[in-house]
């Protein structure tokens, strides 16, 4: 076997709580907190203690060579094989052999290592993308939002005050700005705008609105060709670099004349590729639990997986731990515009940021060092229930008179 050290290794320290064996002796139940040293495993998003001198062999390994074997290899102090094989199952340490685990993470690594990936944002977005329960019976948040306030004050008593809602410097120093009250177009969709979670599962929506609403949120309106090969596009929202890394993947679940299941949204042609096709039932159950067992998800008329393609931004700030943050915040612009022009057509429209990302990458072939899911958006008829503004949601008031 040839085998050598991971790219992507992360030490950290952690402080872990221990009971005082000398005043647990004593009938004292004392608890106290020792520093350990731990490793990450960006493959496994798993934490693990680790020794000096297990630490000490990772430290000791080159990256960019390989190693024959253990015994040949130069200065490299022998590990016990019980460690190495751990490494190994984290992906900590990369083999040249073929089985299952080991020939994904040899490909990962060296994916993340040619899409340009800065070890910081790798950290994070590893570390995160397995979220949540899939497996679980679901709930239902329209339930959660009716007990919210025993809930949140509950919540106060235990965690104590919350910051301020509004934040406010020399309040003596403030002067008054003129009074602007703005109505029509715009202004009024941002005032209608809400997360709607209530859907009328009876009825199919038409293509039309989704086709609409989908471009005018993903579509592109402009492009400037800079070098042979690389466009950069106009959208209806801002993109860092133009780049626009942001691509929707759809997941009809009742939508008149679709298959449901999962399509992706071609922009150059306006046009849906399917990807994977689902009974209608078990798209609504898939789009349940990649949302994290949230009920309301499976009940629009489609939903949009917003997924990054890391590597169109990242081939052009290389390296560069920042570069990650951007495509968050790409997803997040397109968001609000789903949200507006879903308002516009008289669709329902929600985002949520609670998903399942490993399990809708593996779902749709996605390669995780070169895509991952950051958010969802849906929309559907919504219920009269929906539309009523004192049913459903949170329970917003008008502000105080200027
Ligand atoms: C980044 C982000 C993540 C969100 N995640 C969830 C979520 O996981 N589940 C959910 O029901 N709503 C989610 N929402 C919707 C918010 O709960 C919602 O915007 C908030 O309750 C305010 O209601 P409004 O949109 O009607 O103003 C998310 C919104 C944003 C911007």
């Amino acid at each position: 076997m040839s085998f050598r050290r991971s790219r992507f290794v992360f030490l950290c320290v952690e402080d872990e709580a221990v009971f005082d064996l000398a005043a647990l002796l004593q009938g004292a139940l004392q608890e106290e907190l020792r520093p350990v040293l731990k490793v990450l495993s960006p493959f496994q998003a798993e934490r693990a203690h680790i020794s000096l001198e297990e630490a000490q062999f990772l430290l000791d390994l080159p990256s960019d060579r390989w190693l024959a074997t253990q015994d040949e290899a130069s200065g490299v102090p022998p590990v016990p094989q019980e460690a190495m094989d751990r490494f190994v199952q984290m992906g900590l340490v990369i083999t040249d052999r073929d089985e299952a685990d080991e020939a994904r993470f040899r490909q990962w690594e060296e994916d993340l290592w040619r899409c340009q990936w800065h070890p910081d944002a790798v950290v994070y977005h590893a570390m995160t993308r397995l979220s949540g329960p899939s497996d679980g019976e679901g709930f239902d948040v329209r339930e959660v939002s009716s007990q919210a306030e025993d809930m949140a004050t509950a919540y106060v008593e235990r965690v104590g005050p919350p910051p301020p809602t509004y934040l406010s410097f020399d309040a003596a120093a403030d002067f008054p700005l003129p009074t602007s009250v703005a109505s029509g177009g715009i202004f009024d969709l941002l005032l209608a705008r809400k997360t709607v979670r209530t859907f009328d599962r009876q009825q199919a929506l038409s293509l039309e609105p989704l086709a609409t609403l989908l471009k005018y949120t993903f579509g592109a309106f402009g492009h400037a060709r800079l070098a042979p090969g690389l466009d950069l596009l106009h959208k209806t929202s801002p993109s860092g670099g133009s780049l626009h890394p942001i691509e929707a993947f759809p997941l009809i679940l009742n939508v008149q004349g679709v298959a449901s299941g999962f399509y992706h949204y071609n922009i150059r042609d306006h046009a849906f590729s399917p990807l994977v096709t689902m009974e209608p039932e078990a798209a609504r159950s898939f789009a349940q639990k990649m949302a994290n067992g949230q009920l309301f998800v499976g009940e629009a008329q489609a939903v949009v997986v917003l997924v990054a393609r890391f590597f169109r931004n990242q081939w052009k700030y290389r390296r560069t731990a920042r570069t990650y943050s951007v495509m968050l915040m790409d997803a997040g612009h397109l968001s609000q515009v789903f949200y507006l022009v879903a308002q516009e057509l008289g669709l329902g429209a929600f985002y949520t940021g609670a998903v399942n990302s490993s399990l809708i990458e593996e779902t749709l072939s996605l390669n995780p060092a070169e895509f991952g899911v950051i958010g969802l958006c849906g929309c559907g008829i919504a219920s009269p229930a929906a539309v009523d503004p004192d049913a459903g949601g949170l329970p917003f008031r008008p502000m105080p008179s200027e």
